[in-house]
């Protein structure tokens, strides 16, 4: 009805979809997430369902993060920046593969489950399995009072508003502000972080929510691009290092949402099989943001130049040389590499909602997936 209408109409804030509105509202969800937590003048983070846990993670032999989906992405993410920061080996899992297989779990080891929702049966069931064998479970989580967040001992949630749209977005990053400030907090308190870093990080982390408005204000760019890329039949997604996990993830938002086919790869990895797709046709993207693996990511799009793809690049504002490899760049702010993802994937949010906007699909709830799997 004309009612049902206009009330979907103003639960989507003025937006033509959820997916748009809760791209856009990450300025205020990674604030949300923030606020009360991080206290850049007075260097501390206050995360009190972590720090009953200090001790244990501090020690742990290892973390073992288990998720699914665009929850795993930013898992992954997390596996550079705690073994980074915290020294401290990271491993991550698909949880339907964790929980079948029987793994090697010692009393005391730490796991962290991440998921919107909180309801994905396989991290759920996963979690409970280790919790058995004597695990520590601190659950990274959305949704308040959800399954995954009463069997976690500990964690902090990510306070992102719900999401409606199915595609994961605001969540995500969330969960990296989440666990960003896990493992600032650890690494400073376990002395693998000094002082001076730590203290810059969390000013990184303070400033991102005003450059995600910032990446954001190039939204009419982006559809231009996805305008001009929505006929491919394939796209490849490249980065190294903080930017791979996003690779994978701006891959699976173009799946997800436009139903053309993307793979996300490691850039270095693409010689070994993928470099065989490239040619005219081909969409490559590259989240090529300045980082310590930069000038690494620069020759694999001279790679990628060469055998005539066509480069979309990802990079920090004012990068030339990229910009005169690339045939279409988009710029975010200059960030230290520990908080770059929650500014390299918004772009890439963007352009699939975007492609998948202007091929007519449902880009709020594609065929075939849901929001929550709760089934196995
Ligand atoms: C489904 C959703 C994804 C989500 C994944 C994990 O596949 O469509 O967007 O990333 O489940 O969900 P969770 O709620 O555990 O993060």
């Amino acid at each position: 009805t004309k009612l049902d209408m206009e009330l979907a109409a103003i639960e989507k804030g003025g937006y033509d979809h959820f997916m748009l509105k809760e791209i856009f509202e990450q300025p205020q969800t990674i604030y949300d997430c923030l606020r009360g937590r991080l206290d850049a003048e007075k260097g501390t983070i206050t995360m009190s369902g972590i720090q009953k846990y200090a001790e244990q993670i501090m020690n742990a032999n290892r973390i073992i993060m288990v998720a699914c989906g665009t929850s795993w992405h930013a898992g992954l993410v997390a596996e550079y920046i705690f073994e980074e920061l915290c020294r401290i080996n990271v491993e991550v899992e698909y949880a339907s593969e964790f929980r079948y297989r029987n793994p090697v779990i010692n009393k005391g080891d730490v796991i962290i489950a991440i998921s919107q929702s909180g309801e994905t049966a396989d991290t759920l069931v996963a979690i409970e399995n280790a919790k058995k064998q004597g695990a520590i479970i601190l659950g990274v989580v959305n949704v308040v009072g959800s399954s995954i967040s009463r069997v976690s001992d500990g964690g902090a949630y990510t306070h992102a508003g719900p999401e409606i749209g199915v595609a994961s977005t605001k969540a995500f990053t969330a969960q990296l502000a989440v666990l960003t400030m896990i493992a600032l907090k650890i690494g400073y308190e376990k002395g693998t972080l000094d002082k001076d870093r730590y203290m810059r990080l969390l000013d990184e982390l303070n400033s991102v929510p005003d450059k995600v408005k910032v990446v954001l204000e190039q939204q009419e760019r982006i559809k231009a691009l996805a305008e001009k890329y929505k006929d491919a039949s394939d796209a490849l997604f490249l980065g190294r290092g903080y930017n791979f996990p996003v690779a994978l993830e701006g891959a699976l938002k173009l799946k997800e949402i436009s139903y053309i086919h993307a793979e996300g790869y490691p850039a270095a990895e693409m010689k070994h099989g993928p470099i065989a797709l490239v040619d005219e046709n081909l969409p490559v993207v590259f989240v090529a943001t300045k980082d310590s693996y930069h000038e690494k990511v620069i020759s694999n799009m001279q790679e990628i130049k060469a055998r005539k793809g066509k480069v979309i690049a990802v990079i920090t504002e004012g990068d030339e040389h990229s910009t005169s490899l690339a045939d279409d760049v988009i710029e975010v702010p200059e960030a230290d590499e520990i908080v770059a993802p929650m500014l390299s994937v918004i772009p890439l949010q963007l352009l699939s909602y975007y492609v998948g906007v202007a091929k007519g699909y449902d880009v709020d709830k594609p065929r075939n997936l849901a929001k929550s799997v709760t089934v196995e």
